[in-house]
């Protein structure tokens, strides 16, 4: 009789452990699911949100420092193709001007430079691609601020 209640109450342990570790598996493979949702793979999710693009071009520019750093030309390579694409999808966000196009197009050719380096495994073009790709989107965000800002009075 007592052994019966011990393996009963031994079953009922099992029974909660098991359940607690498929809910613990469950939730890391949600977890992970949602990392790879933010991999950077345009042809499965549609991009919307221009921020939700500029972000992705953020978390590339950053790959692709990292794989300039530790000279892993792979994820350069990725990142920077991902970028080109990301461009032609962010096209729709354009400003309706002269300029801004000419940044847009810029922005294109040094991604593909960038590819184009880190496929040949050229570790100082492709820096030099990416340094040019930099000061493409810091110029590109002071022409929109101008544009779409005035600015501050002078302090
Ligand atoms: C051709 C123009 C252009 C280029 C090039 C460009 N951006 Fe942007 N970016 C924009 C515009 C337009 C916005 C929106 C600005 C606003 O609404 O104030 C923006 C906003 C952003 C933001 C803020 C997103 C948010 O949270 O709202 C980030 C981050 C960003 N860009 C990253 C980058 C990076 C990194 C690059 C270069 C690899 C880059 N951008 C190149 C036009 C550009």
């Amino acid at each position: 009789m007592a052994t019966a209640h011990f393996a009963a109450r031994w079953r009922f342990g099992l029974i909660i452990a098991l359940g607690l570790t498929a809910f613990s598996l469950a939730a890391v493979s949600l977890a992970s699911s949602r990392e790879t949702a933010d991999e950077p793979s345009q042809a499965e999710r549609p991009l919307d949100d221009r921020s939700v693009l500029m972000r992705r071009k953020l978390d590339h520019a950053q790959r692709i420092l990292g794989g300039l750093a530790e000279r892993k030309f792979g994820p350069v390579a990725r990142s920077a193709r991902s970028l080109q694409e990301i461009s032609e999808v962010a096209a729709f966000y354009n400003l309706p001007t002269e300029d801004y196009r000419r940044f847009s197009n810029e922005f294109r050719r040094l991604t593909k430079t960038l590819a184009e380096r880190a496929e040949a495994e050229d570790l100082d073009g492709a820096l030099l691609a990416n340094v040019q790709l930099t000061m493409n989107c810091v110029e590109c965000h002071k022409y929109v601020r101008i544009q779409t800002k005035p600015l501050d009075p002078p302090r």
